[in-house]
């Protein structure tokens, strides 16, 4: 399954340390909402290089509240070297106990803080990317998971945007908080809330930043191509590469940015045939993750089948087929009736997937923007009203 890219000059890219954790290779799978699930990690990093696969974000509200949908994202399949999580929470004592939780019960060997999350249901209550731009709760949140995580010897990174909008940007102080509350990494996706999914994420934001913290910058933003990964290195200085929607139906991008970086052009082009029978074990993946729900584990792939799909020559009757089906068995029956020598689309493979658009308004708390701290009364408003459910 697999075509040749030309030769580039391969950028020199070493080995991150988190903490007490080497990360051989710097290419971490961004956090992704009801996608980056061990399922979807398993797939990847099957594929990928020896990097950070990071799970979906984990409400720390609703963790602490032992909701059970809440425990299932806190799992890791074995074959995960390191388990990265991620926790998003706005209220600092409801973060440091969720944080207890995951360590207490060893749960994970890396914790990444969401600060990231464009989401208005989120933003709205203060929370993710809205949030460092009130200094002091984020300087509490960081001081106060790294002190739960440090004596455990759990790493800490925390996952920032550029800011609010260009007139309210936070990345730099930010980084510069994060990393004098010990947190071991930052990753900058390079794009505002305002920007959300919309235009061409800003990589000289990340090269700004990789000359003004000595922590790793990990980069992210608009990686679609192994060729893309190699570009952002080179361009930005970055010490790792995270990426997101560029992999949504396509875990084998990583193998192709292990190639990229060990300087070689071959690159992966499954057929259609290829692609079913990772859909297929994409989907019992899942009916494990679902606790043998055949059902639920169908309907998830619902999304993954869109993507999985996208630019091969399928018509229409056969995608929504797959919409409707509801066990692996059907599953598995509309795998078979594909084409399945079909080439790989290559037109579409170093294209824009998944989420593409601007914010239609930025959701804030009223009066956010006022002061960079939080007053008593505000925290009081946001903490009552830090949602359960805060996925993206
Ligand atoms: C469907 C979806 C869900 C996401 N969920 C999370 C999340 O749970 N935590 C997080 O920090 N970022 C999340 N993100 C943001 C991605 O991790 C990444 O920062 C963003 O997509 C930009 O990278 P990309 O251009 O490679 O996609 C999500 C993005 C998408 C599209």
């Amino acid at each position: 399954m697999a075509g040749t890219e030309t030769d580039r000059p391969t950028p020199k890219v070493a080995p991150v340390q988190l903490g007490p954790i080497t990360v051989p290779v710097p290419v971490m799978l961004s956090p992704m909402a009801g996608v980056t699930n061990w399922p979807f990690r398993l797939l990847c990093r099957q594929y990928g290089p020896d990097g950070l696969y990071v799970g979906e974000m984990v409400t720390a509200r609703a963790l602490v509240a032992r909701n059970p949908k809440a425990f299932r994202l806190c799992r890791f399949a074995p074959q995960e070297k390191v388990r990265s999580l991620q926790l998003y929470g706005v209220d600092p004592q409801i973060m440091e106990q969720a944080t207890r939780m995951v360590v207490d019960a060893g749960w994970a060997d890396h914790i990444d803080m969401n600060f990231g999350c464009p989401v208005p249901k989120v933003t709205r209550h203060g929370g993710g990317s809205a949030l460092p731009w009130k200094t002091d709760l984020f300087a509490e949140l960081v001081h106060r998971v790294v002190a739960v995580c440090s004596p455990a010897g759990i790493p800490v990174t925390a996952k920032i945007r550029v800011g609010i909008d260009h007139q309210h940007e936070t990345f730099l102080e930010a980084a510069h908080i994060a990393q004098e509350e010990g947190c071991a990494a930052v990753t900058l996706h390079a794009r505002t809330t305002a920007e959300y999914y919309g235009g061409h994420a800003d990589w000289d934001r990340i090269a700004q930043l990789v000359q003004a913290v000595d922590i790793p910058v990990f980069g992210n933003g608009d990686i679609w191509t192994a060729e893309d990964a190699l570009a952002m290195f080179a361009q930005t200085g970055c010490a790792g590469v995270a990426i997101g929607r560029g992999c949504q139906g396509r875990p084998w991008l990583f193998a192709d940015i292990a190639a990229a970086l060990a300087g070689s052009p071959e690159r992966q082009e499954p057929t259609l045939g290829q692609v079913g029978a990772i859909m297929a074990r994409h989907a019992r993946l899942l009916a494990e993750f679902y606790d043998g729900d055949e059902r639920m584990a169908v309907h998830d792939m619902r999304k993954h089948v869109a993507w999985y799909l996208k630019g091969f020559a399928v018509g229409g009757q056969v995608r929504r087929d797959f919409m409707a089906c509801e066990s692996l068995e059907e599953l598995d029956r509309c795998i078979a009736d594909l084409d399945q020598d079909m080439p790989y689309p290559r037109a579409v493979a170093g294209k824009p997937r998944g989420r593409v658009r601007y914010a239609k308004k930025v959701r804030l708390p009223y009066g956010w923007l006022d002061s960079r701290t939080t007053t008593h009364q505000e925290r009081e408003t946001l903490f009552g009203n830090d949602p359960m459910d805060a996925s993206y």
